[in-house]
Formats: structure tokens, C-alpha cells, sequence
């Protein structure tokens, strides 16, 4: 169990350790406690081992040696023998300093007080506390090698351990005790000298004797929970990671998170010994688990991580193309500069390599000389400062199809370099730094959309930052099925596939809609889901209804009050339609040139809407967004000109503007700036008072999603509003008020194994529900037969239509499932049974309302 320094700074603290080591020797294991320094006094030893003045030396001394007085106080116990003794030996380095020549080992030995100090003081007080602790000199354990590439200033103050399982030492140990407490950092050489470990060296210490003594395992205590998926202070919807194998978590480790030191991974590797990271304060959440881990796991995007401060070097070849020999030519130089290379792209006349500030010294003179130098070889082109964005997790090749819209935003942006790892673990983009900030929360929210970050899997992915040290957050409410479990089992044995729609969720819905106090009149797009029921419902709270051909005008009529309101907003539909949608109360959209170019008369003495393309799209996936020169949807606004002389020729009224970018957006201020563009071109047409601003709004459907904020939604179009009080506002939201009230019931049919997949067969598919296999949507499943049992196994889940793209869901975690089981699909109440097939001649899924 390893401790940094603020958790050995009080008494109090090591009253948590104490309870913690004991806590462990409850389970019956021996326990080594490594501790770091008392917090901050590493700092001040460095600073007395650079110091000068012997008198100041003294001083500082003086001062260590009060911090540990003090801390005897406040632990009640007497000051141990062991620290005085120390003390006097620090007191005298400090006041005889450094012998001629002997400089850097006199440094550590100063250093090497603040470990030392600090055990000393957790043993007395432990073994006070009934908790006898032996101590341990870990420089009686851990043999720091001379390695050929090390000079003496690394030799000693950045030694290497070489930890190879220990039978001796554990048979030692075994002898000695049940408790015992070891010093972070330190080390002793062939020559037995004091040397020290470097950067990261507690954590290191801990994993040296972790693989020394072969430990069960290595706790690193901190202060927070473990790894994230990113950075949690850009990012606080980053989940906790809770299993990674050593390789995952170095990659991590050395592109970003700083809870670990990179180095401490590799000597627990051979020897796998698991670690664990917990937070001292917080002991009861789960922590990050590193070990081998050979059970199944999900393929996932693990994490995302930047590094700023990135300097590229671009070496083009004069002359020399194919030239044997200009790689060496150029690391070469980079050798002489003491430099050392990150990522690497090469072309045939070009090699561009990456330098890292954490690996160098990077000061602009350092890379003016080896510029200056590689100039010799080749022509030179540095390109600071850039950042790298690096996506980690095991076999990130197999997963480069998920990751189509992550890659898509670097689309848009200078990408200098792309690497990827040879050992698969990882893909690299270089960008210039100002972007990075921004680009990081964006880029963890497409990898929990795409579903190539599987937060869904609870066994790799735990709680977000914001849900366990933030103010909490807005939680994904359980699915309203739950409750309704018996219920849904007795409609399921009726008959399978089923859709059943829960009514109080959807007027829970509408009622939401109503806090947008903007807003003037709301239509529900009932392309999403036509069940008479519900179109009946929403028109009694008040809703109008959207509709976008003459088969949904019918079902409209059919459904409700011939005075409910009513939308006719098609695309590339027959003339008739028109002839039609006009005979009724609908107010009809043009969103095209062609019909009043063409056929003017049939709109002639009517007010029209109309559908205008503001060049750009936004939605859940490519093929729901509508906007842009790629989307078939909507007038140019090029073309706006022309289309008001077409419809002053013909007497017709532009009565509205309408825009709709897409479909399944969370992000509110999208609303507010559609509204604004609108109110702008209406301002420029004169005769409109409506503006449409259309529907899109989001569901979360992954774990970790962000819901729609309709505070912020309200506020965005309330601004709006009151800069253009002058026009009528209309909305056309179709999946926000159905998506989730609506669950497809299946039953299992078949299970199959096929080499490392397991199959579910279901008697739904995507004839009942295409998304999955035409958006890549997630809808999460779950076998309702056994909802409360733990998911154990990874199941592809399928339908029964003859096509390989009839997958309902990709790697699901969930109980060992059986013919018969009831399975849930959720979140289906929105372009589910009406998007329907009979292909294969399958019968259509029934649909039922229930209250
Ligand atoms: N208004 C217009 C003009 C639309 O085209 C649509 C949807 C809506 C409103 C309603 O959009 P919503 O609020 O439901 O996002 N089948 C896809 C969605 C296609 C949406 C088509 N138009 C899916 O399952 O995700």
C-alpha cells in the first residue's frame, strides 16, 4: 500500500492509514506500507541540496526537523529514536555539505531524509495505534543496476531497480513481522550509495516491492478514485476506468493521466501483479484495477488524452530520394542532442517526428541547434506548438469503422501527423495546440455516442467525475419499464415482437415542452410514431401535429379534433400531395423552387411556409442531418430571390420561415442560433410572422449522455425572443416526446456460439427496428427475464432476417440468457414501428398503449 505526502502529513491521515492497513490484514495478508515524504518536504531538501550558503543549509534543516516535531505532537507520541537520529544526520549533511567531487551523492543523500523521516514517524505511531509495524530500510531491498546508457548524475538521482521476484527477501520479511513500512524513492547501489529513483518514485518503490515480494497486489493510495476517460477537469462527464491490463494503462499513463508514473507499470508485468488505485478519502468507491485480465472483454476506446507543448519536426530530403542511410543520417542528430523522438510519420522524401516536453528538455535553443544540424542533412521545417490527441485502447485497429465522426471533426482542422501504434494500442492526430482545449470534451462526447467508448459495459467503465466529485449531475432516469416489469412478462407471453408505449411518459414530455415559454405553438412530428393513441393524446395537451404525407394527414384526421393544428412540411412530393395538404387546415411547407416555378397555380392566393437550407447539418448520425449541399432538404438560400418573385407572380403569401438541420441534438444553444438565422432572413423577406425552428431534440441513449438542457433551452430561445418579439415561434419536436416511452419486446429464439461470439437470436429484428443496423443507433437491451441478475456474458444480440446487418446490439453484457427469455429493447417509441419492413415476410411487431 502505497501513500503520497499530503497522506502522511497528520496524524489524522495516518489514522486513515492505519485503519486502512489494518483493514487489509483482516483479510489475512501480510501488508508493506511505502510511504512518500511528509508533503512538501521533498521540496525543501531539493532546495537545501541546491543551496549554497551552509548557514541557510542549517536553517533549512532546522525547519524539516520542526515539521516533524511537530507532527510527533499532533500524533501523541514521543519523538521516535529513529527520527532524532536522522535528524542529527541531516543536521550535519546540511552543515558540512557536499565533499569535492561528491556533490550529486551527498544530494541524495539529503533527499533520501525525507522518506526515511517520514516512516519512521508511521511506525512509532502505528505500532502505537496496535498496529506493530516493523520498519523496513528499502535500501536493504532494492538494488538499483548501472545501466549502460546512464551517466552519474541518472545513475544516481534517476536510478533503474531491477525487481525480480525475491525468495529471500520474502522469506525475510515473513520472519520479521505482519506490518511493515518501507520508504518511496530510495535506493542503494552496487557501490552502496544512497540513490534515489526520480520522478514518480514512491508509486515506483511500491511496484519494485510489489514484484519483489510477488504481492497479492499494489494499492496506490491518492486522492482520487483512479484512471478516467479523460481528463476530468476538462472533461467531467470522463468515467472512471475501472479494469485496464498493464498496456492499457501505460499508454494512458505516458499520453496524459497523471495519477500514475508511466515507469511504475512494467516491473509488475512479468510477475502479474495486479495494481489498484484508490482514494484515500473515499475508500468505498471502486478504484482502477491494472493487472492481466483474461477474461472477455467489450473492445472499447478506453480513453482520450492530450499533451500540449509538442514540437514537430519535418525533415524533407534534398536530392537524396531512396538514398540509403538518411534515417540514421537524421536520428543521428538527434542522438548528439540528447533528444529523444515520440511519434513518427515518414514519406519517401519525408520523415516528421514529434518531441515531447515530458521526454526533453525542450527550450527553443535546444531545438535551434539540432535544427541548425539536421540543416546539414536535409532541409528542416519545426512546427510548434502543436499538441497531441491521442485516442488509447486495445486493438484500436478493429475499431477505425466506429470511429467515423471522431474522425470527421479532425476532418476539419490542420492535422499535421497521424500515428498509430505498432502495438495497436493506440492512434495519434497532431493539431496545432490553440485547438486542443475545445476539441477534448467534443471528441469524449463522439466516442460515447459512436458507442466506441463502451460506457455502457460496467465492468470496464465506471461512474462519471461529475457523479462521484462534482455537484452531481443530471442523471439518465431509469427507464419507466423497470417498474413495470410483471406487466410487460404477461404482454410478452400474449404475443412477441411487441412495442408497447408508456402514455405517462410521453405527457411527461409534453408538459416539458410547455416550460418553453418562447415558444408559441409546438407540433409533434409524427413521422416518429403514428399510434392513434398517442397522436390523440398530444393533441389533447395542446400539441399540433406535423405531418409530411398525405397517408399521416389521414392518420391525423382520423385521430383528432378537426381544430388541432396541423403541419404539412414533405420533401420531393407529388404535385397531388400539394393539391391535397392544401384542401385541408394544414399550413403546407415549400421547400423547393421547382413546385411554385412549375406549377405556381396550385398555391396561388395561399400563405405558404417556407423550408430554407442554412448550409449546414447537425444530428446523431450523417444520414439524419439535413443541411448543407449533400442533403437533399430545404431552398438554398441562393435561390431565396427568385422563389419571392415566383410567389408574388402567383400570389402567394411567405407566411413563414422554417429550418430543421437534423435530428437527435443535445446541445440547446443549436435552437437559439437557428432562430436567430431565421429572424434575420425574415427581416430581409417582409411579409413572414412565423418562424419554425424545427424539431431534432436529443435523448441521451448512451450511459454518460448529457440530456437535453430545457433550462438552458428556455433561456436560449427567451434571449431570442426578445430581440424579434415581432414573430411567432414554432417547434416540431418528433423523437423527444416518444423515444422513451416506447420498449420492443422480443423473445429468445436461439443461442449459438461461434468461435470466441456468442449469439442471441431474438424474434424481433430489424425489420421491427431498423436503427441499429441503419444508424449504428444504440438502444440499450436487457433480458427482462432476468433483469436482476448480473450481466456475465457477451452476447451479439440478432434477429432473424436473412442479412448479416440484422444486429440489434453489438457485445452486450448480460445474464446468461436462454430460449424463451423476454428480452426489452429500450428507447423504441421513436422511429421504430414506423419504419418497419415485411421483409422476409415477417410479420410486423403489434403495438400497444399502456397507461
Ligand atoms: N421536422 C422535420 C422537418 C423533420 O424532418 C423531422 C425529422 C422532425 C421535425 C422531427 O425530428 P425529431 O425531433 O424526431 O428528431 N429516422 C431517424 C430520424 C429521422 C428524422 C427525420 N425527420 C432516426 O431514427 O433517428
Amino acid at each position: 500500500m502505497k501513500f503520497g505526502g499530503t497522506s502522511v502529513a497528520t496524524a489524522e491521515r495516518w489514522q486513515t492509514i492505519g485503519k486502512l492497513a489494518a483493514s487489509r490484514r483482516a483479510e489475512g495478508v501480510r501488508v508493506l506500507v511505502v510511504v512518500s515524504a511528509l508533503a512538501g518536504v521533498t521540496d525543501a531538501l531539493k532546495a537545501l541540496s541546491a543551496e549554497m550558503d551552509g548557514g541557510k543549509r542549517k536553517h533549512a534543516a532546522a525547519a524539516i526537523a520542526e515539521r516533524h516535531h511537530a507532527l510527533a505532537i499532533d500524533m501523541g507520541i514521543e519523538l521516535p529514536a529513529r527520527v532524532a537520529e536522522r535528524l542529527e544526520s541531516l543536521a550535519h549533511l546540511a552543515a558540512d555539505g557536499p565533499a569535492a567531487g561528491q556533490e550529486l551523492a551527498w544530494q541524495a543523500q539529503v533527499q533520501a531524509h525525507g522518506e526515511l523521516l517520514s516512516s519512521a514517524m508511521g511506525a512509532a505511531f502505528l505500532s502505537a495505534q496496535h498496529l506493530p509495524t516493523t520498519w523496513v530500510d528499502s535500501r536493504d531491498c532494492l538494488k538499483a543496476v548501472a545501466l549502460p546508457n546512464q551517466n552519474e548524475r541518472t545513475r544516481l538521482l534517476s536510478a533503474m531497480v531491477e525487481a525480480t521476484p525475491d525468495a529471500a527477501l520474502q522469506a525475510r520479511l515473513a520472519g520479521q513481522g505482519e506490518v511493515f513500512i518501507a520508504q518511496g524513492f530510495i535506493a542503494r547501489d552496487d557501490a552502496e550509495r544512497t540513490v534515489l529513483l526520480g520522478r514518480g518514485g514512491s508509486d515506483t518503490s511500491a511496484a519494485y516491492f510489489g514484484a519483489l515480494l510477488k504481492a497479492a497486489r499494489v494499492e496506490i493510495w491518492t486522492d482520487v478514485a483512479g484512471m478516467f476517460s479523460a481528463n476530468p477537469r476538462q472533461v467531467p462527464g470522463a468515467r472512471l476506468l475501472k479494469r485496464l491490463d498493464y498496456l492499457e494503462a501505460q499508454e494512458i499513463a505516458s499520453t496524459g493521466a497523471k495519477v500514475l508514473h508511466p515507469r511504475c507499470l512494467s516491473p509488475l508485468r512479468e510477475p502479474r501483479v495486479p495494481l489498484l488505485i484508490k482514494d484515500t478519502n473515499r475508500p468505498e468507491l471502486d478504484g482502477t484495477e491494472i493487472g492481466p485480465h483474461l477474461r472477455e472483454a467489450v473492445t472499447s476506446v478506453k480513453a482520450i488524452s492530450t499533451r500540449k507543448g509538442i514540437t514537430l519536426v519535418s525533415m524533407e530530403s534534398v536530392g537524396m530520394w531512396q538514398q540509403v542511410g538518411f534515417l540514421s543520417d537524421v536520428f543521428n542528430q538527434f542522438t548528439k542532442h540528447g533528444l529523444s523522438v515520440d511519434l513518427i510519420g515518414s514519406a519517401e522524401t519525408n520523415v516528421t517526428v514529434s518531441l515531447d516536453p515530458t521526454e526533453n528538455l525542450l527550450d527553443s535553443d535546444a531545438v535551434a541547434a539540432l535544427a541548425a544540424d539536421l540543416a546539414k542533412v536535409c532541409r528542416v521545417k519545426v512546427i510548434a506548438p502543436c499538441a497531441a490527441v491521442t485516442l488509447v485502447g486495445r486493438g484500436m485497429r478493429s475499431m477505425l469503422h466506429e470511429l467515423s465522426s471522431v474522425l470527421a471533426e479532425f476532418g476539419q482542422l490542420r492535422v499535421h501527423l497521424i500515428s498509430q501504434s505498432s502495438n495497436n494500442l493506440n492512434l495519434t492526430f497532431v493539431v496545432d495546440e490553440d485547438v486542443v482545449d475545445e476539441l477534448l470534451p467534443r471528441l469524449h462526447e463522439l466516442l460515447l455516442r459512436s458507442g466506441s467508448l463502451r460506457s455502457d459495459d460496467d465492468v470496464q467503465f465506471g461512474p462519471t467525475w461529475q457523479a462521484l466529485y462534482g455537484r452531481g449531475e443530471a442523471q439518465m432516469v431509469p427507464g419507466w419499464w423497470r417498474g413495470e416489469r410483471q406487466r410487460l412478462m404477461n404482454l410478452a407471453a400474449e404475443r412477441s415482437p411487441r412495442y408497447v408505449y408508456h402514455l405517462p411518459t410521453i405527457l411527461e414530455r409534453a408538459r416539458s415542452l410547455k416550460t418553453l415559454d418562447a415558444v408559441d405553438q409546438c407540433y409533434y412530428a409524427v413521422k416518429a410514431n403514428t399510434h392513434p393513441q398517442i397522436l390523440k393524446a398530444l393533441a389533447a395537451e395542446g400539441l399540433g401535429l406535423e405531418s409530411v404525407s398525405p397517408g399521416e394527414l389521414q392518420a391525423i384526421d382520423q385521430a383528432v379534433p378537426a381544430d388541432t393544428p396541423r403541419l404539412f412540411t414533405p420533401n420531393f412530393a407529388r404535385r397531388e400531395d400539394y393539391v391535397t395538404a392544401l384542401a385541408t387546415s394544414a399550413s403546407v411547407t415549400l421547400d423547393a423552387l421547382h413546385p411554385i416555378e412549375q406549377w405556381g397555380e396550385v398555391f396561388a392566393g395561399h400563405a405558404i411556409m417556407l423550408r430554407v437550407d442554412l448550409g449546414r447539418g447537425l444530428g446523431h448520425h450523417e444520414k439524419v442531418r439535413t443541411g448543407g449541399s449533400s442533403s437533399k432538404f430545404g431552398l438554398p438560400i441562393e435561390h431565396l430571390g427568385r422563389f419571392i418573385e415566383c410567389a408574388e407572380r402567383h400570389n402567394v403569401r411567405i407566411k413563414g420561415l422554417h429550418a430543421h438541420l437534423g435530428s437527435g441534438i443535445l446541445d440547446a444553444a443549436h435552437w437559439g442560433e437557428v432562430y436567430g438565422q431565421l429572424a434575420a432572413l425574415a427581416d430581409r423577406i417582409g411579409s413572414v410572422e412565423i418562424l419554425n425552428i424545427g424539431g431534432g431534440l436529443g435523448v441521451p441513449s448512451h450511459p454518460g449522455e448529457q440530456p437535453l438542457d430545457m433550462i438552458e433551452l428556455n433561456r436560449v430561445l427567451s434571449e431570442v425572443k426578445a430581440t424579434y418579439p415581432q414573430y411567432k415561434l414554432w417547434m416540431e419536436p418528433g423523437r423527444y416526446l416518444v423515444a422513451e416511452s416506447g420498449v420492443l419486446l422480443s423473445r429468445v429464439t436461439q443461442l449459438k456460439a461461434k468461435g470466441e461470439v456468442r449469439y442471441l437470436g431474438t424474434d424481433a429484428g430489424m425489420h421491427n427496428l431498423i436503427r441499429p443496423a441503419l444508424y449504428d443507433a444504440w438502444h440499450e437491451i436487457v433480458n427482462l427475464s432476468r433483469l436482476d441478475d448480473a450481466g456475465t456474458t457477451l452476447y451479439q444480440v440478432v434477429g432473424p432476417i436473412c442479412e448479416s446487418g440484422d444486429v440489434l446490439g453489438n457485445d452486450r453484457r448480460l445474464p446468461e440468457t436462454h430460449e424463451g427469455d423476454v428480452m426489452l429493447i429500450a428507447q423504441a417509441g421513436a422511429y421504430g414501428a414506423v419504419m418497419a419492413s415485411h421483409y422476409n415476410l415477417r410479420d410486423a411487431a403489434d403495438e400497444i398503449v399502456i397507461e
